[in-house]
């Protein structure tokens, strides 16, 4: 079985390496492919990778190349992981939005349409390369803005890519934990799209656990999302929602708080992968010891201006871990040797949320095997949520609009009906700032 995995010289590709040395089954893994524009990172990276193999028999070989059809060819599976501009980009996307009082992050509001306005022709090119060079492959897209990607990704794919998220799996696992129930044995009732979900059951046994934490405020400020939202808010939703909604339930302390940072997280990752890199190319270095370290620090720091606004305090240790390694890795078991299994994943809506179009990649439930992942049904999100979900989609509609036509005043329409982005005037300047920065947007005419 080969993998190929694109943006293969990011840091995060030693953790998917790892959780394939812990898979010794028949039909695993044996091959890794990594691509990558950047030769130094892929040197980094296959650095990295060869320590954490150096002690476990019949390790996955790794090679590396620059050569994208090469990379292609034959291809299992394809992990698709790549970030067009790099984390400066990240950084430029904040600062940008910022500048005009909005929010930038990486995924929401206008960072996540400026990110996703250079990012999809390339997505596109990769999805039709595949479509040639190695039609049976499956795609599993982790980058972001992750939905929006899988849904530039499909309309040349079909269900033959499939995009994920380690944040709903994480959510469930919390709600699980404080429950007392067996993740593996709950059915978590989540659905939206990507970054934008909300968790509105747990069944175990068919019992709905939800309503128990819902009515008891000492188990609901017990972990991240409650310490976040707060109990008030919860209870009064009568949901919990995935951890990126605090960006807009909150929307005016976070921007705030992103304004008076000393760095913003782009322009921190950006100064701390720069380090990593550049100690790569030391030869003395233990590649691992550096990674790891590196590794923590980021996860200690992930969302850490939400959580001050929240005082929501340090993160849970549980929650250091990640976890996206994990779903990428149950997802190809499911697929390639038919071990069923139950994944909340980025696919075509197929009638799960009504209010959406069938072709609309949404965030849901899949049951995943042999076949690939289908949509289970959820029950319907309230009125709120629903606008929200729409608007959202909208946008994402007129970012893919922009990128097939390569039109401006489409890229202006997108920015402006983001719930985010409260003027129109607002989205004109922040098209002229974006296609100003980057490169990647001089296709907008
Ligand atoms: C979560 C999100 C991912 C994101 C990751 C890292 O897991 O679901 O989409 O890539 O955090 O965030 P960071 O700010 O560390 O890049
Ligand atoms: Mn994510």
């Amino acid at each position: 079985m080969k993998l190929t995995i694109l943006g293969g010289g990011g840091f995060r590709v030693p953790l998917v390496y790892g959780a394939l040395l812990t898979d010794r089954g028949e039909g695993r893994v044996t091959e890794v492919v990594l691509h990558d524009l950047d030769d130094s990172r892929l040197y980094a990276v296959a650095r990295v990778l060869a320590e954490q193999a150096a002690t476990v028999p019949d390790a996955p070989t790794v090679t590396a190349t620059t050569d994208l059809d090469e990379a292609l060819r034959g291809a299992d599976f394809v992990f698709s992981a790549i970030r067009v501009g790099g984390l400066e980009g990240r950084a430029d996307d904040e600062r940008v939005a910022l500048a005009e009082g909005v929010l930038g992050q990486e995924t929401v509001g206008a960072g996540g349409i400026a990110y996703g306005l250079r990012t999809v022709p390339v997505a596109v090119d990769i999805a039709r390369r595949v479509a040639r060079l190695a039609p049976d492959a499956w795609v599993i897209n982790f980058t972001n803005p992750a939905g929006l990607v899988t849904e530039a990704m499909s309309r040349h794919l079909g269900d033959r890519v499939i995009g994920i998220c380690d944040s709903p799996v994480g959510l469930g696992r919390r709600i699980a934990k404080v429950l007392g129930a067996n993740p593996r044995e709950a059915f978590i009732d989540y659905v939206g799209l990507n970054h934008l979900g909300w968790v509105r059951g747990l069944r175990v046994a068919g019992r709905d656990e939800l309503p128990r934490l819902l009515a008891d405020p000492d188990l609901l400020g017990s972990f991240e999302e409650g310490k976040l939202f707060g109990t008030d808010w919860l209870q009064s939703l009568g949901a919990i929602p995935n951890e990126y909604l605090h960006y807009y339930y909150f929307n005016r302390e976070t921007v705030r708080a992103y304004t008076e940072v000393e760095k913003t997280r782009g322009a921190f990752l950006r100064d701390q992968q720069a380090r990593f890199y550049d100690e790569m190319k030391r030869p003395d270095t233990s590649a691992l010891t550096a990674w790891d370290r590196t590794r923590a620090e980021r996860e200690a720091t992930y969302m850490a201006e939400n959580r001050e606004t929240a005082g929501a305090g340090e993160r849970d240790e549980d929650d250091l871990s990640g976890g996206y390694e994990k779903v990428a890795l149950a997802l190809m078991r499911a697929i390639a040797r038919d071990e069923r299994t139950t994944l909340i994943l980025n696919v075509r809506n197929q009638g799960a949320l009504s209010v959406l179009d069938s072709d609309a990649v949404i965030e849901v439930p899949c049951l995943v095997d042999a076949n690939g992942a289908h949509p289970v049904a959820v029950a319907p999100l309230p009125d709120h949520a629903t606008g929200l979900v729409c608007a959202v989609k909208g946008v994402e509609r007129e970012v893919l609009t922009a990128a097939e036509n390569g039109s401006r005043t489409t890229a202006v329409k997108a920015f402006s009906l983001h719930p985010l982005v409260d003027s129109v005037n607002v989205a004109r300047r922040l098209v002229e700032g974006y296609t100003e920065v980057h490169p990647g947007l001089a296709y907008l005419k």
